[in-house]
């Protein structure tokens, strides 16, 4: 199963079930920015010999006073992370909550470090007939049975991510204010906000700096294609932020990473093409998914939820296999809780790695699945 570990992107778990080399895949799985990473970054890669040799900056403060910046907050609003994954769970040994919301399908690190922390997880089930949305009336009355169990406001942590991962959703903002108003602890997983060209509508970053009971997690690997840096930031109140660092590891971000973090917000032009180009192609991609029978479902990111029709055999875990031995990969999102063996998540890459998945997909798709496995 290429989801061995729990993720996209493992090319090495792929490379020892599909036989092609890990550098020999166009990668569907993982949802990174198809440009790959800005170029400054091979420019600061050649330059790091003379970096290494000191300690990085314990406090990230270049770093963090440019995130400030961009997000128009303070710099003791922002704490750096070794990634969005380390945030996650700094934020379940902080808050320690009874009781975890989530609004399932969700992406799989939250329920395990509520899970990990000692956390009851209460799920809200999104509906694939109201497109995986989070709707205010599911929140109110999740919000009514826990008060009906008897737990307290303040007591449970609502976690969300938007854009979610795997459906693509955005949360409305407002939905989240309602929570804070109840006296509710509410943590927001923006991985993928940078790609969304509406971002100052949707996203709650300026708002966690102003509020005690609300946090944002942002994520610098998707959207600057630099996952093995491993780099993202938590915004809240200073206090919050305070708090946090007392329970983060010394110098959990490396001077390279707090380098490259620097330069690629400095790349605007780089970020404008971006969220021009994914949002073109996401388009055109779902166009020609829907064309060949998939159903997709809309989304705000930078990866499709797709699910496959019945009739044919064809089930995401065996869509992934046939597809892995062309040397294309796709996330079986079954794995997701809440989702079923039909769902496939696909990334949005650059156009002839789209054109080549067509292709392979309509090939397999319109062929049994029992005569492709005898193939
Ligand atoms: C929704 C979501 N949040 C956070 C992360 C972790 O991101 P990072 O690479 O910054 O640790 C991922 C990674 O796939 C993700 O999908």
């Amino acid at each position: 199963m290429l989801e061995r570990f729990g993720h996209g992107g493992d090319l090495l778990t792929a490379q020892e079930l599909f036989g092609h080399g890990a550098d020999h895949f166009i990668d569907f799985s993982a949802n990174m920015n198809p440009f790959g990473p800005p170029t400054c970054v091979a420019d600061l890669l050649g330059r790091y010999m003379d970096v290494i040799r000191h300690y990085p900056d314990p406090a990230v403060r270049a770093l963090r006073s440019k995130l400030a910046l961009h997000h128009g907050v303070s710099d003791s609003s922002i704490l750096v992370g070794n990634g969005a994954a380390e945030l996650i769970d700094l934020v379940f040994r902080l808050l320690h909550p009874t009781h975890t919301v989530l609004a399932q399908p969700c992406f799989v690190e939250y329920g395990d470090a509520a899970v990990k922390s000692g956390s009851s997880i209460r799920a809200i089930e999104l509906q694939a007939e109201q497109e995986f949305r989070l709707t205010k009336q599911l929140v109110r009355d999740k919000l009514a049975l826990l008060r009906e169990e008897g737990v307290e406001s303040g007591e449970a942590i609502w976690f969300f991510g938007s854009p979610n991962n795997p459906t693509g959703k955005l949360i409305d903002p407002s939905l989240v204010h309602d929570l804070l108003l109840e006296g509710e602890r509410v943590v927001v997983d923006e991985a993928f906000m940078d790609f969304v060209p509406e971002e100052h509508t949707y996203s709650l970053a300026k708002a966690a700096a102003d509020h005690e009971r609300l946090l944002v997690i942002r994520s610098m690997t998707k959207f600057y294609a630099i996952p093995g840096i491993r780099l993202g930031y938590v915004i809240g109140s200073p206090e919050m932020i305070a708090r946090l660092q007392y329970f983060q590891i010394p110098w959990s971000v490396n001077s390279l990473a707090q380098g490259i973090g620097e330069a690629v917000l400095e790349d605007q032009e780089y970020a404008a093409s971006t969220l021009r180009f994914v949002a073109e192609e996401r388009c055109w991609l779902s166009g020609q998914l829907l064309a060949i029978g998939l159903t997709v479902h809309e989304s705000a990111a930078n990866y499709l939820l797709v699910s496959i029709p019945p009739g044919r055999g064809w089930t995401a875990g065996l869509l992934q296999r046939a597809l892995g031995s062309r040397g294309i990969l796709i996330r079986d999102a079954s794995r997701f809780e809440g989702l079923d063996n039909c769902y496939c998540r696909i990334a949005v890459r650059l156009r002839e790695d789209n054109a080549a998945l067509l292709q392979a997909l309509t090939s397999l798709l319109g062929s049994d699945c029992a005569a492709e496995g005898k193939a």
